[in-house]
């Protein structure tokens, strides 16, 4: 068994802020993850970090803009840690060298992004993400934190109390996807997951193959509640044939989209009067589906992205990486033509629910980054605070687990305090299948492992042990790739910008078909060495119970708020639907709560508004 205080499992952005976090709070500190840290999907951010650096600025305002794109559905106390933290954290990664765009005298560049108030977006080109890692990466490895890379986290070691509160987590369970060892790992201090989102539930995506949701399905089924799933972000430029990503950055220099009838339809159709193809990203994604539902799109399916007017000098200084994603994933060269676009999938708004410490209610379990929920975004988040969340909340996480000292929450968790149960009546039965005779959903279960940490670490190897035997011993049965392809399609057809009641029963029962189907599946690779058939098997039922939060959430949620659209509920709902919604595996059979927003901040109560662009 490999013994550390603190594990950040997830080697991108917020799981090396929070281990570098925990590195200097004097931990022994280890990273545990499926890819090498450089590789982590954080590269792929392309647009920028917000953070209120300039005269005219402040973070009430930064703050302000934030809780506005969340449509009143961030928490004040974790909208205004991200405000007041930025800053800091900013200028702490300048110092540890990030090769930040700047402006002639010097200063750090910053550009205007969707829904800010204020040019606050500090960039380095098109490719900041690829520089943020690189630059903490660095810092990894000066400081001597070990990383074991291409271990695979398969569960974490969790005690089985009744309820998940009095629970605590020692530990996680790593698959060596270079030799096949299944190992333990005990943590001394915590467990902090930072694994990313969940991208690959959906078939048009901006995410990599990597974002299959596992700390989420991971802390899900351990007892920590889902929060606010049903809020998934769909960025409305991405290539249409890949779904890689045409950063926000390219409107913020001045982009412009336009239909097929030439019309610059966020101005000219009244979408975003103000603001135009810089309203908050529900606003465009949702105006380019209607534009090409309304037959004013391209081949039915896009519409165009032109920068040409920028003028080479200014595409080539801070949008050169556009230019090649452009032409090597779409044939278009950017400088002589409009680019096509249509909404992708790109981000969860929700995730594990957390304090703003990064703490779960799984004593000893953190969470940060996109795998989290603070919750920060509430229903929509702002282009270029997806960055700052992780280097500002992954550092809380980190010093938090290691012992450091941090003013007490504000904001409650788990299955206590201030909640209400949701009556809907479900047409289908979310959560395990055959619940009776299954499996817990705490690796550990199997009963007085509780004071124990060893035994609950090596009680949950063997769990997955006999999960992978499970799994290898079979000859045949149905596949993951099909499963997954069965999932990404209800998912995409049913659970997407636009959402009607039928189609997310009808999502519900493909969920509930598909994970009977998983009962049968089997891996096809016997090697015991990169079995990525293996590994992707673990990987698809870690999406299809993510799969099935979001779609819980968006069932019940019965109103129209931010990135959640319903046919039927054309409104934002303030007097019944100021509230977050909570889905908790209870051992497998799902129950859904609801936790009051928080909207008192430390100057002033945030009032909910119409929000429009
Ligand atoms: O459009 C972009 O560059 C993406 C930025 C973000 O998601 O924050």
């Amino acid at each position: 068994m490999y013994e550390h205080d603190v594990i950040v499992v997830g080697g991108g952005g917020a799981g090396l802020r929070a281990a570098i976090a925990a590195q200097e709070e004097g931990a022994d500190v280890a990273i545990v993850t499926k890819l090498h840290p450089v590789r982590s999907h954080t590269g792929a951010a392309e647009g920028g970090i917000n953070a209120a650096l300039r005269e005219g600025d402040d973070w009430e305002l930064h703050a302000y803009d934030t809780m506005k794109g969340s449509d009143y559905l961030g928490d004040a106390p974790a909208i205004e840690t991200l405000a007041q933290d930025a800053p800091e954290e900013v200028f702490q990664i300048e110092h540890w060298g990030m090769p930040f765009s700047r402006e002639e005298d010097g200063r750090v560049s910053q550009r205007p992004f969707g829904g800010l108030s204020f040019p606050r977006t500090t960039y380095a080109g098109a490719e900041t993400g690829h520089h943020l890692l690189h630059t903490m990466y660095e810092q990894v490895v000066k400081r001597g934190i070990q990383v074991y890379d291409e271990w695979y986290v398969m569960n974490l070691a969790v005690t089985d109390e009744e309820t998940p509160e009095d629970r605590s987590c020692h530990g996680i369970v790593g698959y060596d996807v270079q030799s096949g060892e299944i190992a333990g790992f005990k943590a001394n201090d915590g467990v902090i997951l930072a694994t990313g989102g969940p991208g690959q539930a959906f078939d048009h995506t901006t995410n990599a193959v990597a974002c299959t949701g596992d700390g989420y399905a991971m802390a899900y089924r351990a007892g920590v509640p889902m929060e606010d799933m049903e809020f998934v972000q769909f960025h409305p430029t991405t290539l249409p044939s890949t779904g890689v990503l045409i950063s926000e950055g390219v409107r913020g220099e001045g982009g412009i989209l336009y239909n097929a009838d030439g019309e610059r339809f966020m101005f000219e159709h009244g979408y975003a009067n103000n603001d135009g193809e810089l309203a908050s990203r529900d606003v465009v994604s949702r105006a380019e589906l209607t534009e090409v539902n309304e037959g004013r799109g391209f081949e039915d399916e896009y519409v165009m992205l032109d920068m040409r007017h920028l003028g080479e000098e200014r595409i080539v200084d801070r949008l050169e990486n556009i230019l090649h994603l452009a032409e090597d994933f779409e044939g278009v060269d950017g400088l002589k033509e409009p680019m096509p676009v249509k909404p992708g999938q790109h981000y969860e708004m929700g995730g594990i629910e957390t304090d703003e410490n990064g703490h779960t209610c799984i004593d000893g379990l953190y969470a940060a980054g996109e795998t989290a929920c603070v919750s920060v975004h509430g229903a929509n988040r702002l282009g270029g605070n997806a960055l700052p969340e992780l280097i500002v909340f992954g550092a809380r996480a980190g010093k938090h687990a290691a012992g450091g000292d941090m003013a007490e929450a504000k904001i409650e968790t788990g299955e206590r305090g201030d909640i209400e149960y949701d009556e809907t009546e479900l047409p289908y039965q979310p959560g395990e299948v055959g619940i009776d005779s299954g499996p817990s959903g705490v690796a550990a279960d199997g009963g007085a492992v509780t004071a124990d940490a060893d035994a609950v670490v090596e009680q949950t190897v063997e769990t997955e042990r006999e999960r992978v035997s499970t799994l290898m011993e079979r000859d045949e049965g149905v596949q993951h790739s099909q499963i997954r392809a069965d999932l990404q399609k209800t998912m995409t057809q049913n659970v997407n910008v636009f959402r009607e009641e039928e189609g997310l029963k009808q999502a519900l029962q493909d969920i509930r078909e598909i994970r009977e189907a998983y009962q049968d599946v089997y891996v096809d690779d016997p090697s015991r060495t990169f079995n990525t058939d293996l590994q992707q098997t673990i990987e698809t039922r870690n999406l299809i119970d993510v799969a099935e939060t979001i779609t819980l959430g968006a069932l019940v949620r019965t109103e129209f708020r931010g990135a959640h659209w319903r046919a039927e509920h054309q409104e934002r709902k303030d007097e019944k639907w100021l509230k977050h919604t909570l889905v908790g595996w209870n051992d497998g059979d799902p129950t859904i709560f609801y936790r009051p927003t928080i909207l008192e901040g430390e100057n002033k109560t945030y009032e909910p508004k119409e929000r429009s662009y």
